[in-house]
């Protein structure tokens, strides 16, 4: 059922915080680890495929996402007013505000053609269906597609485009909801909720991902019918991952309790940890992505720079409480334990 790793454990690409000493560490331990394509230049993205083939000769992957279409008429005036709201944190940060770019792809045409001359195992797409191009050329040169998908419609969106394996992303997943459409509400429903629905629609292997942090659900998935599970937060805190300090300061404390979906970071969904920038923002956060994202990097940058977690977007799923310290090999070990 699931032949791309020995483990059915993949490590989920992390756009910001991945390395490719974490993907290479997964896919070392018999797992597989994807390199977090997204933001990268093309260029720093062939150098992260390089690095990890370096480190490993295992199979890994890698992750691009999807340029989503925006209608700018209708973005720029809700991009204005959010710009406005934003401006004195801004200010207080010492940041001005960039002005948005509506005609970025992400560079994805430059990074495809860096994953047509050297084809990972696997490459996964976040935020909808990939071109039909795309898909043929990826198959040309023996790359494995998987899409991400949040429900029974996106799946067999995806199963229609060409996917060899699917991600089913569960609400309690941390950071992007991957939902296709940029202004769709995502649903609130956990993997376990939506997976046999899911399985209906998909003649292909599904892995699950969202608030998979131990061996038990592991074993539940895999009982239910995923071929394997995705796993972020739970790789958040090892050795390898390059968490910023004020993002790990947030992370770990014990006082920041409450989880949120928030587009107050990017323009899309995104499970955080409330901080006093979700608190301020994310009652007027407009649905306008990946411009919201561009607006509001520069604020976060100086929070990451000055180790203020108030300012920093604290990515986490449910299960961060559960997120464990040390070498991400041990996560993957610990995954696969046989259930107490
Ligand atoms: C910090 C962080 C960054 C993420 N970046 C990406 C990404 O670049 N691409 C992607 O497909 N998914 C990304 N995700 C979502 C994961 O693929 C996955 O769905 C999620 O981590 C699963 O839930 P969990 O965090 O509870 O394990 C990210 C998740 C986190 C926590």
């Amino acid at each position: 059922m699931w032949s791309l790793s020995p483990l059915p454990v993949v490590g989920a690409p992390m756009a910001g915080v991945g390395t490719p000493e974490l993907t290479a560490a997964v896919s070392a331990a018999g797992g597989l680890g994807i390199v977090p394509g997204g933001y990268l230049t093309a260029a720093r993205c062939a150098a992260d495929l390089a690095r990890v083939r370096e480190l490993t000769d295992r199979p890994f992957g890698a992750n691009l996402f999807l340029p989503t279409p925006v209608d700018e008429a209708r973005g720029a005036a809700r991009l204005r007013s959010y710009a406005e709201a934003l401006a004195p944190i801004a200010a207080a940060a010492g940041v001005d505000l960039p002005e948005p770019r509506w005609d970025g792809t992400d560079d994805f045409d430059a990074k495809l053609g860096v994953l047509l001359d050297q084809p990972p195992a696997l490459v996964s797409f976040m935020f909808g269906v990939p071109p039909a191009d795309a898909v043929r050329r990826l198959h040309a040169v023996g790359s494995r597609i998987m899409v991400t998908v949040t429900d029974a419609a996106e799946a067999r969106a995806a199963v229609a485009a060409g996917a060899d394996v699917l991600c089913l992303q569960g609400a309690d997943a941390g950071g992007h909801r991957g939902t296709h459409r940029v202004e769709a509400e995502p649903n609130s429903a956990g993997w376990r909720e939506l997976l046999a629905s899911v399985l209906a629609v998909a003649p292909v292997p599904v892995v699950v991902a969202g608030g998979v942090m131990g061996s038990r659900d592991v074993a539940e998935a895999l009982a239910s019918g995923a071929a394997a599970v995705q796993c972020g937060t739970a790789f958040l805190l090892t050795d390898e991952c390059a968490m910023p300090a004020a993002y790990r300061a947030g992370f770990t404390a014990p006082e920041l309790t409450e989880l949120v979906v928030t587009r107050a970071f990017s323009g899309r969904p995104a499970r955080a940890i409330r901080n006093e920038f979700v608190a301020r923002l994310d009652p007027l956060a407009v649905p306008v992505y990946p411009m919201v994202n561009q607006l509001t990097r520069p604020v976060r940058a100086a929070g990451a720079a000055a180790g203020n977690r108030e300012l920093v977007s604290l990515w986490a799923g449910t299960g961060w409480r559960q997120a464990r310290t040390g070498p991400a090999a041990d996560v993957v070990a610990a995954l696969v334990r046989h259930p107490d």
